[in-house]
C-alpha cells in the first residue's frame, strides 16, 4: 500500500484525476470502478475540466460504480445515480450504455446484485477502483465485520454511516436503511485501486487503517495484500500519523 500525502482537498483531487486520465488516455476502453460521497466530487469536476480544455475522450470508456441504496427512485436527488450524472456523466462524452450502477430501485434486489457482479465479470474486471473510505473504515457500504470474501449484495447500513450520511437527506430517517454494495472480494480483484480521504474526520480512521493488521473490523484494511493500492490522502487527513 502506497500512502501519498497532499496539502488539501484540491491537491488529492488533482492527483486522483491524473490517475484516472492516465489510464484512459493508456486504455480507451478501460472498466473504472468509481464512488459517490464528498471525497470524490472534486476529482470529477477535475475530469470534466480536462475532458473540456483537452478533449480527453471517453467514448469507449465503461464505469461501473460501488455502490446505490436500495428503495431510492434513481430520480431521487439522493440516489447514486443522480449524484453521478450530476458530478460526472452528464459533463463528459461517456456512453449511457457504458455507465453502469447497482439496480436497486425495486426488488428483487439480491438478484439485482448477483447480475451485477457478473456484469463486472463480463467486462473483464475493474481496471482502476475510485475509493473514498467510512470513518468507521467501510468501503462501499461494506461495514464493519463483513467478510472479506463478501461478493456484490443487499447490505445493512450502520447506524452510524446512516448518521453520516443524513446530510444529504432532509430527514435522519431519510436515510436508506439497506444498499446494494460491490463485495469486498469484488473491490479486491479490481487491478488498480486508488483511496481518497480528506479533512479531520477521516483522521482517526486513517491512523488505525495505518496501525492495524488485516482485520475484518475495519474492512479498509484488507486494501493492505492488495498489489497495486494507492491513498492518496491530505495533511488533516494524516494529521494522527
Ligand atoms: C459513503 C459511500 C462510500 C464513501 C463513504 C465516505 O457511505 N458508500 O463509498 O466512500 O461513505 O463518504 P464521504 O466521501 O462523503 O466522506
Amino acid at each position: 500500500m502506497r500512502w501519498i500525502e497532499v496539502d488539501n482537498y484540491e491537491q488529492m483531487s488533482e492527483q486522483a484525476a491524473a490517475v484516472v486520465i492516465n489510464l484512459v488516455k493508456e486504455k480507451p476502453e478501460a472498466v473504472i470502478g468509481l464512488a459517490t460521497g464528498g471525497t470524490p466530487a472534486g476529482t470529477y469536476k477535475r475530469l470534466i475540466d480536462d475532458y473540456k480544455q483537452n478533449t480527453t475522450s471517453y467514448e469507449n470508456i465503461k464505469t461501473v460504480n460501488l455502490d446505490e441504496y436500495v428503495g431510492l427512485e434513481k430520480e431521487s436527488d439522493q440516489s447514486y445515480t443522480y449524484y453521478m450524472d450530476k458530478h460526472l456523466f452528464d459533463h463528459i462524452n461517456l456512453k449511457r450504455e457504458n455507465i453502469h450502477l447497482p439496480k436497486a430501485e425495486t426488488p428483487p434486489y439480491e438478484q439485482d446484485a448477483k447480475d451485477y457482479e457478473q456484469l463486472i465479470e463480463d467486462l473483464g474486471g475493474v481496471d482502476l477502483q475510485v475509493l473514498g473510505i467510512g470513518e468507521n473504515g467501510h468501503i462501499g457500504f461494506n461495514e464493519p465485520g463483513t467478510p472479506f470474501s463478501s461478493k456484490t449484495g443487499v447490505v445493512e447500513l450502520d447506524p452510524s454511516t446512516r448518521e453520516a450520511n443524513a446530510r444529504y437527506f432532509e430527514n435522519k430517517d431519510d436515510v436508506p436503511t439497506h444498499a446494494i454494495s460491490m463485495g469486498i472480494s469484488t473491490i479486491m480483484k479490481s487491478r488498480k485501486i486508488i483511496l481518497l480521504a480528506s479533512g479531520a474526520k477521516k483522521a482517526p480512521i486513517l491512523y488505525n487503517l495505518f496501525k492495524t493488521d488485516v482485520t475484518e473490523d475495519i474492512p479498509a484494511s484488507i486494501l493492505k495484500e492488495h498489489p497495486d493500492v494507492t491513498i492518496i490522502a491530505d495533511s488533516e487527513a494524516l494529521a494522527l500519523l
